[in-house]
């Protein structure tokens, strides 16, 4: 594996991700005394209002009928090059080999102002035991979560989208186990064992659409909408969020190969696992959460409006029930 030929793609990229702050940030699994509760002393911004991720409480959701269909440009083509998979230290990240290659793929509309080209996409996981999503909706947390990263077209670099609130949009899929394998997913989780330290890379032999990485076109109109932050740090709060409410799925086996493969940073001669790599979630604060046009929405039974009409005449009809014939 060449470290040569490196592109501008992997210098800039991991940026977006690890946000050079001067001090080391990492998650408790590896070191709490860096994980991310202590986040906000390297970067004040992670202390901030806006943070991601955070619970989708669907009893609290306003409807926004104009958050329709995302138009999703270049994810039903196999991109002219190849998929890399590398390690970053973080999480396992995938971008495409060459610097421009990525501008194939965009997205737009679904109540986003501007164009939104992707960057990179990545992955956040649990360990054997335990779930590693980030966002997670009524207080369930899921498997493991994908974040395809996207950049604000008006902008030139990651650093100047960060000077904009509307610089970033983030697409972000859950994952649920299955019991069987997602046979979309092979050559990634294949890939995996080809990149178990920190700074390895590999390009995949195969290549394919990102729209086989998702779930049926037909169930991604409804998902869940807010503005935040990176969830790593510098936390940057420049991030159109997009959670989308169909899980993919994927098998135990595709679930454990993140968990068992790939490691953190090497501290001495010691390898750790690579695990529960996410950040918890954040206070909402001040901030809404929006469904989409097509999106569930839960009512609550303790505040729906429904519920005094239709108590009245319920215990109307028990009384009379109950107090039977006399
Ligand atoms: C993505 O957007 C860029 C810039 O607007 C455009 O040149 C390119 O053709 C778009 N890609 C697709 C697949 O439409
Ligand atoms: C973890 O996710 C699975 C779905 O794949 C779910 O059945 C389980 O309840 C979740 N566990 C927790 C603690 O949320
Ligand atoms: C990935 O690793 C396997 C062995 O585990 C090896 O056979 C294969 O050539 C590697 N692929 C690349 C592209 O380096
Ligand atoms: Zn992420």
């Amino acid at each position: 594996m060449r470290m040569q030929g490196l592109g501008l793609t992997f210098i800039t990229l991991p940026l977006v991700i690890c946000a050079a702050t001067g001090g080391q940030w990492c998650y408790d699994s590896q070191d709490p005394k860096c994980g991310p509760s202590h986040w906000k002393d390297f970067k004040a911004t992670c202390g901030g209002d806006n943070q991601s991720p955070i619970n989708i409480d669907r009893r609290r959701l306003l409807r926004d009928s104009n958050l329709g269909d995302i138009l999703f440009e270049g994810y039903d083509q196999a991109p002219p090059g190849k998929w890399r998979l590398m390690n970053d230290g973080h999480t396992v990240m995938m971008s495409l080999e060459g610097e421009s290659m990525m501008e194939h793929i965009n997205i737009t509309s679904g109540g986003l102002r501007d164009k939104y080209r992707a960057l990179q996409f990545h992955f956040h996981w649990g360990s054997l035991t335990g779930n590693g999503s980030e966002h997670t909706i009524d207080g369930h947390q899921y498997p493991m979560e994908m974040h395809i990263v996207h950049m604000n077209v008006q902008y030139k670099s990651i650093a100047e989208a960060k000077g904009h609130p509307n610089g970033l949009a983030v697409l972000s899929f859950l994952f649920k186990a299955s019991d069987t394998d997602n046979s979309n997913y092979n050559t990634i989780v294949a890939g995996l064992k080809n990149i178990s330290r920190e700074g390895d890379f590999v390009d995949l032999s195969s290549t394919f659409c990102l729209d086989n990485l998702l779930p049926d076109t037909a169930q991604l109109s409804k998902y869940y909408r807010y503005k935040g932050s990176l969830t790593t740090p510098d936390c940057s709060e420049v991030v159109i969020w997009t959670v989308f409410e169909e899980p993919i799925l994927i098998s135990q086996s595709q679930l454990n190969a993140f968990v068992t493969t790939v490691h953190f940073p090497a501290t001495g001669s010691t390898l750790l696992k690579m695990t529960n790599n996410f950040r918890s979630p954040q206070p909402l604060k001040n901030r809404k959460v929006y469904a989409s046009r097509d999106a569930t929405i839960s009512h609550s039974p303790m505040c729906s409006p429904s519920i005094h009409f239709l108590l009245p005449p319920l215990l109307a009809l028990l009384i009379d029930q109950f107090s039977g014939p006399s």
